[in-house]
């Protein structure tokens, strides 16, 4: 599979990279095998009573955000009217991932890794699932490629413990980089998210992801270059942080895949040494 992505394999000596963090979430439970078009249908239609949050003053919507469990998240981002995103967008796109619940929140579990991208394209908005067209692809085909707890073990995936969203919840017009006012509205819900989740690891992929993640712990990150944040450690919140290059990057520049192969390694190294 490696071959076919065109990347030169090797693995990280195991006392590579420190960890950024040593907090240990919740112990996992079973995965689900549930489909992701299930998983996304599910997302859309789980409907509770949200309050309506749009009219709220920011800090308020943000205060009704950090508080909501998971069923009214998604309520809350299904039905989002608080940039002009919603306008043009088919759906929007909360996420997709394991699909068994824990706890009172209602968040799925286990979630191993969290993966954020950018924004939805165009495939996305259609379907209203993360990470579908050929960028996609792409992504699937390097989690497949790694094994968290050794050779023996399921590939990552979907449905084996990793969690997949965007900073941005609703396709940008012609896939255009989203504004500054887009990010704004749509963070709380990523945080939420996160939050609830709990993942062990998160994966940034991309220029927006990485903004979004690390600008309360890295001064001035939106002025570094992408290849300069990567191939290192951060923290959200406790939670490592590995930064990458988007996949949608890697389809027009091949020859990073490799170094994007490297990120992978180095987040499964990390994911190890923290959970053992
Ligand atoms: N690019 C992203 O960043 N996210 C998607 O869901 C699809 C393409």
């Amino acid at each position: 599979m490696l071959q076919e992505m065109g990347v030169a394999v090797w693995w990280p000596a195991a006392d590579a990279v420190p960890i950024a963090n040593q907090q240990l979430p919740a112990p996992q439970e079973a995965p689900s095998s549930q489909p992701p078009e299930a998983i996304a249908s599910r997302a859309q239609t789980a409907i509770s009573a949200a309050p309506l949050i749009g009219a709220l003053p920011s800090d308020e919507r943000h205060g009704r955000i950090a508080r909501m469990h998971w069923p009214d998240l998604q309520q809350a981002v299904h039905q989002c009217q608080d940039c002009g995103l919603c306008a043009q967008r088919k759906n929007t796109v909360f996420g997709t991932g394991p699909t068994s619940v824990a706890g009172s929140t209602g968040a799925p579990t286990p979630v191993d890794w969290l993966v954020v991208g950018e924004a939805p394209g165009e495939q996305e908005d259609l379907r209203g699932i993360p990470f579908v067209g050929p960028a996609g692809q792409l992504l699937d085909n390097m989690l497949k490629a790694v094994r968290l707890r050794g050779a023996g073990e399921p590939a990552l995936g979907r449905q084996q413990g990793i969690y997949i969203t965007n900073v941005i919840k609703c396709r940008p017009p012609g896939n255009r980089n989203p504004q500054a006012a887009e990010i704004a509205q749509c963070l709380p819900y990523l945080a939420r998210q996160i939050s609830l989740l709990q993942p062990r690891l998160i994966l940034a992929l991309g220029r927006f992801a990485a903004d979004a993640l690390l600008m309360g712990s890295q001064p001035g990150v939106s002025q570094m270059p992408l290849g300069k944040l990567r191939g290192q450690v951060y923290a959200y919140q406790g939670i490592p942080v590995v930064v990458s290059y988007h996949p949608a990057y890697l389809l027009r520049n091949p020859p990073d895949k490799a170094k994007a192969w490297a990120d992978l390694c180095l987040a499964v190294q990390v994911y190890q040494e923290k959970t053992g």
